[in-house]
């Protein structure tokens, strides 16, 4: 029954991708509705393998065939409908800017808002569209009244641009800002919430957290951590940078009183994109970051008096909903974590390397780290692009220490074939000295 509902679900959301004047209709429509009758009502486990489903996927990307793009955890491409709706809506606005931008385009601010709140499961009402998750999550993070005294509780593990934003505010307002560390992988919930918990004293307001570690791809048990929070009166920033387009959830779900993200990441909406939630009764007491003639106002979108940005890059991540929602967010996500496994189970067999995140699904999905004994991340970054031309990022930050390597939907198996054979390749001459 369940899985009828979901392939039914799916087959209504490739619907809405499909409609009328989308560009998804007139690239994709046709190719995908066969690929998509062809897999019938598979488990999304099951088309998670199926490699000439997936080859339909990758064509619609445009990426350097001789370079093997593994940093999609930094940004992520977008497919060419992406790309060509960005640059359709550029030439439209610079054929008469004013007009073009704040009569036309801005009309595609709230369908475009509709579909985001369709893909994050809540109310459009919770939703406003930014450029990135610094500039989301910093709203929250200088938005909330705090007073000298009160703590924030983070972890060493979480992004820089948040650490720093709560650092000023330790600075400017007296806020107390406490991390706590972790030493991931850690395949246990109950330790990681422990871990928030034993943190907590009376003086805490809020926790901050990262559903997925950027540095390591550690998935965080964010519901459980928000109820324990809730426990204790405290409420909860989660940042959710690589989460929103790669795992299958609903914001609300998470149970979380805030949400940021970047869209450019695993959604591949275009570069400069991003998304900020907030839990609708939340919206009034939170600052905007930039001016607002009612910053008091429970209408969120008291956060999108940005002053002029880019309308074309905004208006593009219509395209990137509607490629996201014809693949589907399980399929996705089950796709993603099997060629992450597909390279990592292998590798972890390699004499003289070593994998640093879980191959369990409730525990990493897209991002793993791996190092070769006896080199730097530095050093085994630059033998996997020196010699092999593969782009992964050398990661050295607070007790982790490895290569972050980071597929996407587009990544064909025979790019984890070489890398397997890079890494087999290094480590075996790392063994000889
Ligand atoms: C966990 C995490 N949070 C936030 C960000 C910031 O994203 P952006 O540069 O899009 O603001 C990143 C970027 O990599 C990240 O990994």
């Amino acid at each position: 029954m369940t899985k009828r509902r979901t392939f039914l679900q799916q087959v209504g959301l490739m619907a809405g991708a499909f409609s009328a004047n989308s560009l998804m209709n007139q690239l994709h429509a046709a190719e995908w509705e066969a690929a998509e009758r062809r897999i019938g009502n598979q488990l999304p486990e099951a088309v998670a393998a199926d490699e000439d489903y997936w080859s339909v996927i990758q064509q619609a990307y445009t990426v350097n065939p001789n370079l093997v793009n593994l940093n999609n955890g930094g940004v992520s491409p977008s497919p060419r409908v992406v790309q060509e709706a960005v640059s359709r809506f550029n030439q439209l606005s610079n054929e008469a800017p004013s007009y073009y931008m704040w009569r036309i385009l801005d009309q595609g601010r709230e369908p475009l808002r509709y579909k985001l709140a369709s893909l994050a499961g809540c109310s459009t009402e919770e939703i406003a569209i930014n450029r990135n998750a610094t500039e989301a999550l910093n709203t929250v993070i200088y938005g909330l009244d705090l007073k000298a005294g009160d703590e924030v509780i983070g972890t060493k593990q979480d992004y820089p641009n948040m650490i720093q934003a709560w650092r000023q505010r330790a600075m400017r307002d007296g806020i107390v800002y406490k991390q706590i560390s972790f030493d991931f992988p850690i395949e246990n919930d109950a330790e990681i919430v422990k871990g928030f918990e034993a943190a907590i004293s009376p003086k805490t307001k809020i926790l901050h957290i990262t559903h997925i570690i950027n540095w390591v791809g550690q998935i965080l048990p964010v519901k459980k951590i928000c109820q324990m929070a809730h426990r204790h009166g405290i409420e909860v920033i989660v940042d959710g940078a690589h989460s929103f387009g790669l795992l299958d959830f609903t914001i609300p779900d998470l149970e979380c009183d805030y949400f940021g993200t970047s869209l450019h990441k695993f959604l591949s909406a275009p570069i400069g994109s991003g998304m900020l939630w907030i839990k609708r009764d939340k919206i009034e007491k939170i600052w905007p970051l930039v001016c607002n003639d009612k910053p008091h106002s429970p209408d969120i979108r008291k956060f999108e008096t940005l002053g002029t940005r880019s309308f074309p890059i905004e208006q593009g991540i219509g395209e990137a909903v509607n490629f996201q929602m014809a693949i589907g967010s399980k399929r996705k996500q089950e796709r993603i974590h099997y060629l992450k496994n597909y390279w990592a189970s292998r590798a972890r067999e390699i004499p003289g390397v070593r994998i640093h995140t879980s191959l369990l699904p409730a525990y990493s999905c897209a991002i793993c780290g791996v190092s070769v004994d006896g080199m730097t991340p530095g050093e085994l970054d630059s033998a996997l692009f020196g010699q092999y031309k593969i782009h992964a990022v050398g990661i050295v930050w607070e007790n982790i220490s490895c290569v972050r390597v980071t597929p996407h939907v587009y990544t064909r198996l025979a790019d984890l074939d070489k890398l397997v054979l890079a890494l087999e390749e290094i480590a075996a001459k790392k063994r000889k000295g």
